[in-house]
């Protein structure tokens, strides 16, 4: 009898332990914490790496997000450059999907090849994913795009051409896709002074016709259409050093153009981030747009960080507040700011 007592008293205590320890560990998985953009520090993918997604850009199929950017390991071998491709439910959880490898094209030294910005976009009609980057020497001289596809987001992304855009100077480039699927490429300019938005072929493997050209020396373009209204962005031409982006809006994509304002305190230099995309977020009970932007590190280009922070936006204006640790619901397209207390990830 007494040993039964033991027993029971044993196994109780066991079970209010495993009780616990579930508990504990079902809370963990579903942290608040876990859930959190920090604008600036380490953005982990599943496997636990750093993201490597430079200069990148995010689109949406279906239910998934995919971010593509550069791909800046330190141990990357010199003689190729990568794109990173990472998918995401929620935009916060990234999964590792692929390191698009390419050699250098034809007249381009493999040694010091430069492979910027790359966009993807998916053509419909093709149904191919096309994707666009920057292509230049070491000098900046080329100042080209480089065109590859491939038949699955995060498949084998052929090179098939390369050219400037317009026959212009492209060097930074942004991509935009309008809410009506037309798709687009910013590109900076340098002998004209500004930046060009221009419509895609049908099959997207050409830049076919300008849609405007605004002759503010302006790169890391990037578009959004936010309530009727268009609103362009980019940053003053500092190369890697942060400097005040800027913003103008239009009621057309062709422009007029307004003047460019500051989207954050000039002295910020824009918390020392490059903007490289503006996300739409359309949820069912707010549209949300997210400032995606670079925070260079130029000795140690694959620890640059990520400032993602959803914009003050409307009626003309666009502001980015100070940046701080928040979470997003990509359904409703609500997010919420966070104190520094509940920020540890
Ligand atoms: C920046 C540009 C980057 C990279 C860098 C090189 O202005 O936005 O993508 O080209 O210059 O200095």
């Amino acid at each position: 009898m007494k040993f039964l007592k033991n027993y029971e008293i044993f196994v109780f205590i066991l079970t209010t332990c495993f009780i616990f320890i579930s508990c504990n560990t079902a809370k963990k998985k579903h942290n608040f914490s876990n859930s959190i953009i920090t604008p600036g520090a380490v953005w982990r993918d599943n496997n636990g790496n750093q993201i490597q997604a430079h200069g990148g850009g995010v689109i949406k199929l279906d239910d998934t997000y995919y971010w593509f950017g550069e791909y800046r390991a330190k141990d990357d071998n010199p003689l190729y450059r990568y794109v990173g491709c990472y998918s995401s439910k929620d935009l916060i959880h990234w999964t590792f999907r692929k390191k698009i490898q390419f050699s250098a094209p034809d007249g381009f030294n493999p040694k010091t090849w430069v492979l910027e910005r790359p966009k993807v976009f998916y053509n419909a009609k093709t149904r191919n994913y096309v994707m666009y980057f920057h292509l230049d020497d070491n000098h900046y001289r080329k100042a080209e795009v480089g065109v590859a596809v491939s038949d699955s987001v995060d498949g084998t992304y052929q090179f098939v051409r390369h050219f400037r855009p317009l026959g212009k100077e492209s060097r930074d480039i942004g991509q935009f896709i309008d809410d009506d699927g037309s798709a687009y490429l910013i590109f900076e300019s340098r002998p004209s002074g500004g930046f060009f938005i221009a419509k895609l072929s049908d099959d997207y493997l050409n830049v076919d016709k300008q849609v405007s050209f605004i002759k503010e020396p302006l790169e890391g373009g990037a578009l959004v259409h936010y309530k009727g209204l268009y609103y362009v962005m980019g940053s003053h031409l500092s190369g890697w050093r942060a400097n005040p982006n800027v913003y103008a809006t239009s009621k057309s994509i062709e422009g007029p153009w307004s003047t460019f304002k500051n989207i954050a305190p000039p002295d910020s230099n824009t918390y020392g981030a490059q903007s490289t995309m503006l996300l739409k977020i359309v949820g069912s009970k707010k549209t949300s747009v997210i400032f995606m932007a670079d925070i260079w590190k130029p000795k140690n280009l694959w620890d640059s960080r990520y400032l993602w922070m959803p914009l003050q936006i409307g009626d003309g204006n666009m502001w980015l507040p100070e940046p701080k640790p928040w979470t997003l619901n990509v359904q409703t397209g609500e997010y919420t700011f966070l104190d520094q207390g509940q920020a540890k990830n």
